[in-house]
């Protein structure tokens, strides 16, 4: 009998702690939603103590969350642990992760704690966790760069304390896959009780090794893998859920354990996680790239035409890319609307929500005939954002002439109040976000702007990122519309929106 393969997903912890991928609390539960969809076993949804935004949004994800375990994240103090447990405490079922440092470097520099000190506070942690939940996950950070008899003693420490799982995580992706796999392998040896207990990896990808350290871990005891959704997280970011999963599934002749994914939510979760944090997916990423079943070369079309099989090792639609992606035209009513965004993973919270929506929908349908999901998403995302947020685009004019300097007038609403502004620039783009500034003066300074076209066609909408930094926090903001400078206000206003929410956070790993 083959294994399972527990997924846990870190996308709303560790992937938010990438660069400007903050999420609100609302963003959160949708993304939320669709993991359970997707049927991923953990979903690791914040770092309660953080700030009081991260605990509202995991105390959210735990109120709606019924099929897959809701966990947060905690250091070994008894404060993390209370915070976590108290925002799990709606969860059907409830794991707390916690965690220390077990490198020499992390130990000497960072905690500044003797070894035998490290293994008390782990032991400690693990046993107060237990007060609130059995399901208790124990990792000892920089593990990658630990030395394996300290490992194997903390981790026998941990288990006699309760931990159900033990999670090795390469922080700083430093492992190469045969050394990681042998790790693992001889820490399960070594530890005397590691049968009472699930190992777990969790991979960075400074090297680009993330998903290879991760598969080479399963090969070696690893039942569970802790991956985010396009490989979003701290840096080079962790291993990418889709591409474990698909590797599991494809070569199930070689792997000894499988998954309980529907890997047909696969690309849904790609979009909307690309979607609410504004970082694309490169077009050459494996599984959710635009071209990762795309064939250019003829040989290798003739060939798919043939039989797919010569160059296909997975089908499109298995990992969620429809064949028929047109879905809805400016004929379709109120109810295929909500039945179609039921499919790709968006449910209304209220009537007000859905006809607020429809309101939109039915606009951008008079602009563009053809509505694609991708155009479904951009819509909600920028209909849910908006209302969530402080400054509001109302209306705006922008003027461009041959020879003339561009100009922009626009109306905010700020708090409820409706304020006008203008202001002239190097360009459209450049116009709108000075006429911005004339009215909120957000000290936010710009650091990306990029445009993407969200399907293809010159009607298709533009997707556009920008990139802020405020205080030192870097911040995305993004924004679609048919009309780019429309898109560019969006996303632009988007970014402010967000640094205003941005409260100061603890940053795990410190
Ligand atoms: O990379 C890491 O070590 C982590 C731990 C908190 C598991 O994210
Ligand atoms: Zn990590």
């Amino acid at each position: 009998m083959t294994d399972k393969l527990i997924i846990f997903d870190t996308t709303m912890r560790d992937g938010e702690q990438s660069p400007g991928a903050s999420m609100t609390r609302g963003e959160k539960m949708r993304i939320a939603k669709a993991l359970e969809k997707l049927r991923v076993d953990v979903i690791e949804a914040g770092f309660p103590i953080a700030s009081g935004g991260d605990f509202e949004a995991v105390r959210s994800v735990a109120e709606i969350i019924k099929e897959s375990t809701v966990c947060g994240l905690a250091r070994t103090g008894y404060a993390d642990i209370d915070a976590a447990a108290e925002a799990l405490k709606p969860a059907r079922s409830a794991r707390i992760h916690t965690f220390i440092a077990t490198s020499p470097i992390h130990m000497e520099r960072k905690l500044k704690m003797e070894p035998d000190e490290v293994v008390e506070a782990a032991v400690k942690a693990v046993k107060r966790a237990k007060k609130y939940t059995d399901d208790v996950e124990f990792s000892p950070e920089d593990a990658g760069r630990s030395e394996l008899d300290f490992l194997c003693r903390i981790i026998e420490a941990v288990i006699s304390a309760g931990a159900t799982t033990i999670n090795i995580p390469d922080t700083v992706g430093y492992s190469i896959p045969t050394q990681f796999g042998e790790t693992i392998g001889n820490i399960i040896e070594r530890v005397p009780n590691s049968d009472k207990a699930v190992f777990s990896v969790h991979c960075h990808n400074d090297l680009g090794l993330a998903v290879a350290n991760s598969l080479a871990a399963v090969m070696n005891g690893a039942r569970q893998v802790e991956c985010t959704i396009n490989g979003l997280g701290e840096r080079a970011g962790n291993a990418a859920l889709e591409e474990i999963v698909m590797a599991v599934q494809t070569r199930k002749d070689y792997f000894p354990c499988t998954t309980d994914l529907d890997t047909t939510e696969i690309v849904n979760c790609s979009k909307l996680v690309s979607n609410v944090t504004g970082f694309p997916v490169q077009p050459n990423k494996a599984v959710v790239g635009a071209n990762a079943f795309a064939h250019e070369a003829g040989i290798h079309q003739d060939g798919v035409i043939k039989s797919r099989e010569t160059y296909e090792i997975m089908r499109a639609q298995d990992v969620g890319w429809s064949t028929n992606r047109l879905v809805l035209g400016k004929h379709s009513g109120r109810n295929a609307f909500r039945t179609r965004l039921k499919e790709i993973g968006f449910e209304f919270a209220s009537e007000e929500e859905l006809n607020s929506a429809f309101t939109q929908f039915k606009e951008l349908a008079d602009k563009k005939h053809e509505i694609y999901d991708e155009d479904l998403q951009a819509l909600v995302t920028d209909n849910m954002q908006g209302q969530e947020e402080k400054i509001k685009l109302v209306s705006m004019r922008v003027v461009m002439e041959t020879g003339e300097t561009p100009m922009a007038e626009l109306t905010l609403s700020i708090d409820g109040e409706e304020t006008p502004g203008r202001s002239e620039g190097d360009g459209p783009v450049d116009a709108v976000f000075k006429a911005i500034e004339t009215l909120v003066s957000s000290g936010c300074d710009l650091q990306l702007f990029s445009v993407n076209n969200i399907t293809g066609g010159t009607d298709s909408q533009g997707e556009v990122t920008v990139r802020v930094n405020k205080d030192g926090h870097v911040i995305n903001g993004r924004g679609a519309d048919t009309d780019i400078v429309t898109a560019s206000a969006k996303a632009y206003i988007n970014a402010i929106n967000r640094a205003y929410s941005i409260s100061s956070k603890i940053h795990p790993q410190v």
